[in-house]
């Protein structure tokens, strides 16, 4: 795929193509930017943060988009357990430049995600977003009635979808984090690339 974007927002655009490819330490700076201006500065205060915060993504699955050297796209995975023993993932937050928002960037990062989820073996994932957009992915209200999460959550909006047929059946109980923790050293990395992109 080809898009066209503007190598600093200023100039005129150019066309790269689009790549999506694992996240690495060189784009925590752009992809804390990208996020911003997507949900604004008050994100990390939602629901789905508390089960993120001090942890590190599910192995393979924090995947970025790229348009040659600029980054336009984002979208992770969270190792969780939706009550007790049933071993999931949370996805999010996804996130495309809203220079370039309807090219198809989502689509390939969704695709990609739960593609790769599937070959490593994950049975389900769960998500908090807006249905029109997610139901194109299979994402679906039914069968999360029972799970809650560490916080208010609108619950049109708390969409499950199954990788493994009936993964979901019978869930109940809290959704809980399960994932690595962040090591210290890390942790001060990514406040340092965070301080860089503010
Ligand atoms: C949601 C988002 C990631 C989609 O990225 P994208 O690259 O524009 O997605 P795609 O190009 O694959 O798909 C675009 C289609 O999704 C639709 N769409 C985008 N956001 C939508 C939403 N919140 N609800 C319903 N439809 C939506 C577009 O209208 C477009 O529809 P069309 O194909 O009929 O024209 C992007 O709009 C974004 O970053 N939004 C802000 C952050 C956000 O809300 N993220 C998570 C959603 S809860």
């Amino acid at each position: 795929m080809t898009v066209h974007v503007s190598p600093d927002r200023n100039e005129p655009a150019v066309a790269d193509p689009i790549v999506v490819r694992d996240e690495a330490m060189r784009h925590l700076s752009a992809r804390e930017v990208l996020l911003d201006a997507a949900f604004g500065a008050d994100r990390c205060a939602k629901t789905s943060e508390r089960l993120r915060e001090g942890r590190l993504p599910a192995d393979r699955l924090a995947l970025v988009a790229e348009a040659g050297e600029h980054l336009v796209g984002t979208v992770r995975l969270w190792n969780v357990t939706l009550g007790p023993g049933r071993p999931a993932l949370l996805l999010g937050p996804l996130a495309v430049d809203g220079a370039i928002r309807s090219s198809g960037i989502g689509g390939l990062l969704m695709r990609e995600a739960t593609s790769r989820a599937r070959d490593e073996g994950h049975r389900a994932i769960i998500l908090v977003g807006d249905e029109p957009y997610y139901r194109r992915f299979g994402f679906a209200v039914a069968k999360m009635e029972r799970l809650w999460m560490p916080g208010p959550v609108e619950r049109s909006r708390f969409l499950g979808l199954e990788l493994v047929p009936g993964a979901l059946d019978g869930a109940r109980g809290l959704v809980s984090p399960t994932g690595g923790e962040v090591p210290r050293w890390q942790g001060l990395e990514l406040a340092g690339a965070w301080r860089r992109a503010a």
